[in-house]
């Protein structure tokens, strides 16, 4: 099922899936024909991936035997819109996470994977090192931002994205000409490195992906049509020139169409 609603006068397309094999099918095909679209226009792909648990199953099908083959990976440069800092050995590190379900099963120069360092005394200090990462990369200069073919992002509970977190004042971030940043919070509760609001709001794609009865209550708050908390960091993610996906599956999107969104 797919509906279109307009976000703060900021188009965006929400996609409903059954259950998460389908929504990540959904998702899949569609990081697909993007990716072969971006390789065709500018010889590459830039993805900034979420972590968390979510997107465990999008990588997995990415890698399995229906897409490991499609993806021009050589093309497809991989970064993190957040990482935990931990040792890339420790489970609850993104890093891992995406090596496991997807970087051990596919052939990708190593010089596309652009992870986030975690080995630095201090989370600034990793955080200055991936934004030079950036700005190589995309070959910036002074106070422009990075524009990601593709952006992927969960949402927590809280409306917290990547690793901002809603008591992070959005303004600070707003203001941010960092395009990287140093923060602590989330569950695990760690301190953390990631993109600012800037950076994402500068995609020319965003995709959300948001599964689960947990993440119902938070969904309806951002997304329902009597949502009026503007404080809501999701609020805040508007693309100034592109297009916003939501990705959800029915257990996560049901209130949106329960009376209660109507009250
Ligand atoms: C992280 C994530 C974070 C995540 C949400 C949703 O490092 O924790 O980047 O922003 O996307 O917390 O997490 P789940 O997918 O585990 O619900």
């Amino acid at each position: 099922m797919e509906i279109i609603i307009n976000i703060n006068n900021n188009k965006a397309q929400i996609i409903v899936a059954q259950n998460d094999k389908n929504l990540c099918g959904e998702v899949v095909e569609r990081i697909w024909k993007l990716s072969e679209r971006s390789i065709k226009e500018s010889k590459r792909f830039a993805i900034s991936l979420s972590g968390g648990t979510t997107p465990k199953g999008i990588y997995s099908l990415m890698a399995s035997e229906s897409y490991r083959h499609k993806f021009q990976w050589k093309f497809i440069h991989l970064f993190w819109g957040d990482e935990r800092y931990v040792p890339f050995s420790d489970e609850k590190s993104n890093y891992r996470m995406v090596y496991d379900s997807l970087l051990a099963k596919v052939d990708i120069p190593k010089s596309n994977i652009h992870a986030i360092s975690t080995d630095a005394e201090d989370p600034s200090i990793s955080a200055a090192f991936y934004e030079q990462d950036l700005i190589s990369y995309f070959k910036l200069s002074r106070g422009e931002l990075p524009r990601f073919d593709l952006i992927l992002l969960g949402l927590g509970i809280d409306g917290h994205l990547a690793s901002l977190f809603p008591q992070i004042t959005t303004a600070a971030e707003k203001m941010s000409s960092q395009l990287v940043m140093a923060t602590l919070g989330g569950e695990p509760n760690l301190p953390r490195v990631t993109l600012t609001l800037p950076v994402i709001n500068n995609a020319k794609n965003l995709m959300w992906i948001v599964t689960g009865a947990s993440k119902a209550e938070i969904i309806r708050k951002v997304l329902g049509s009597n949502s009026k908390n503007k404080n809501l960091l999701p609020k805040h993610v508007l693309l100034k020139d592109g297009q916003t996906f939501w990705f959800l599956d029915w257990d996560a999107a049901y209130l949106l169409f329960s009376s209660a969104n109507h009250s």
